[in-house]
C-alpha cells in the first residue's frame, strides 16, 4: 500500500529526480514537479521521467495571471495529464474557472496562503484578515469556481475540511519532530496534518536532503515517516 505522501522532486537534475522516483516508488506513487525542475526541463523533462517509472503527477506551477493567459498555459500542459495542477487561489474565481475548463480531466488545485508566510508577514502585505480567515474565504471562492483540491498549511486543514467533505486537501509545511523547518513558517508533523483532515502531505527536504545516492537511505527515511503515521 502506498502512503498519503506526495514527494517534492525539488531538483534541477533529471538523473536525480529519476533516481528519487525509482527509490521511493514502492512506498509513494504521487510525485510533485515544481518550478525548479519544470523551468529547466519542461514538458520533455517530465516525459523522460515517466519513461523510467510511471507515476501520478502533481504539477506545481502555481499559475497566476489573467484568465485568458491561464487558459492557454493550462492547455499547454494538459497533455501531460496531471492529476493535480496548482494555481494561486489569489487569482480569483474567473482565473480558476478558466483553468478548470482547460483541464476537465484533472484536478485544479488552488494554493491558498503559502506555508512560508507567518501571520506578521501576512499582515505586513496589507492583508486585514487573519491567515485562517483569508484561507477559508479563498478556498470557498476556488471550490465554487471549479477547483477540486486545495493546498493549505496543516493549521488550516480542519477549518477547510468543515467547508467541504469532497475537496482533496493537501498540506506542505510538514516536518518530523526536531526537523529543520527551513523557510517554512507554519509547520506540523505529517501525522498531525493527516489527523486534522488532510488527504495528502507534501514532503520534500525531510526525505531528499543530504541524499547519499542510495535507494536504501531514501527508503529508510520514508519508513521512518511511515512509522510516525500509525
Ligand atoms: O522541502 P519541503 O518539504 O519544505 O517542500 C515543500 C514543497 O511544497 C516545496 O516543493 C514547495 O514548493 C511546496 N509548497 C509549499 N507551500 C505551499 C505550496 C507548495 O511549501 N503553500
Amino acid at each position: 500500500m502506498t502512503l498519503p505522501i506526495i514527494l517534492a522532486l525539488d531538483t534541477k537534475e533529471i538523473d536525480q529526480a529519476q533516481s528519487w522516483i525509482k527509490a521511493a516508488s514502492g512506498q509513494i506513487d504521487h510525485f510533485k514537479i515544481g518550478l525548479e525542475f519544470f523551468l529547466r526541463h519542461g514538458i520533455t523533462g517530465i516525459e523522460k521521467l515517466r519513461q523510467g517509472t510511471d507515476f501520478k503527477l502533481f504539477l506545481d506551477l502555481k499559475l497566476y495571471d489573467i484568465p485568458n493567459t491561464i487558459k492557454g498555459a493550462v492547455e499547454s500542459v494538459a497533455n501531460l495529464n496531471p492529476k493535480f495542477l496548482t494555481v494561486h487561489a489569489a487569482g480569483g474565481a474567473k482565473m480558476i474557472s478558466a483553468a478548470a475548463m482547460a483541464l476537465p480531466t484533472g484536478s485544479i488545485t488552488a494554493v491558498t496562503v503559502l506555508t512560508s508566510f507567518s501571520e506578521i508577514e501576512f499582515q505586513e502585505m496589507g492583508q486585514r484578515q487573519s491567515i485562517e480567515d483569508t484561507t477559508k474565504n479563498w478556498a470557498k471562492i476556488a471550490l465554487s469556481a471549479g477547483a477540486k483540491s486545495l493546498v493549505c498549511s496543516p493549521f488550516e486543514v480542519s477549518a477547510l475540511r468543515q467547508l467541504s467533505d469532497s475537496a482533496i486537501l493537501i498540506t506542505p509545511g510538514v516536518r518530523l519532530e526536531g526537523d529543520d523547518p527551513g523557510d517554512q513558517a507554519r509547520v506540523m508533523t505529517p501525522k498531525q496534518a493527516l489527523s486534522a483532515g488532510a488527504d495528502f502531505v507534501v514532503i520534500g527536504r525531510s526525505i531528499t536532503k543530504e541524499w547519499d545516492g542510495t535507494a536504501t537511505q531514501m527508503q529508510k527515511k520514508i519508513d521512518l515517516i511511515a512509522t510516525t503515521l500509525v
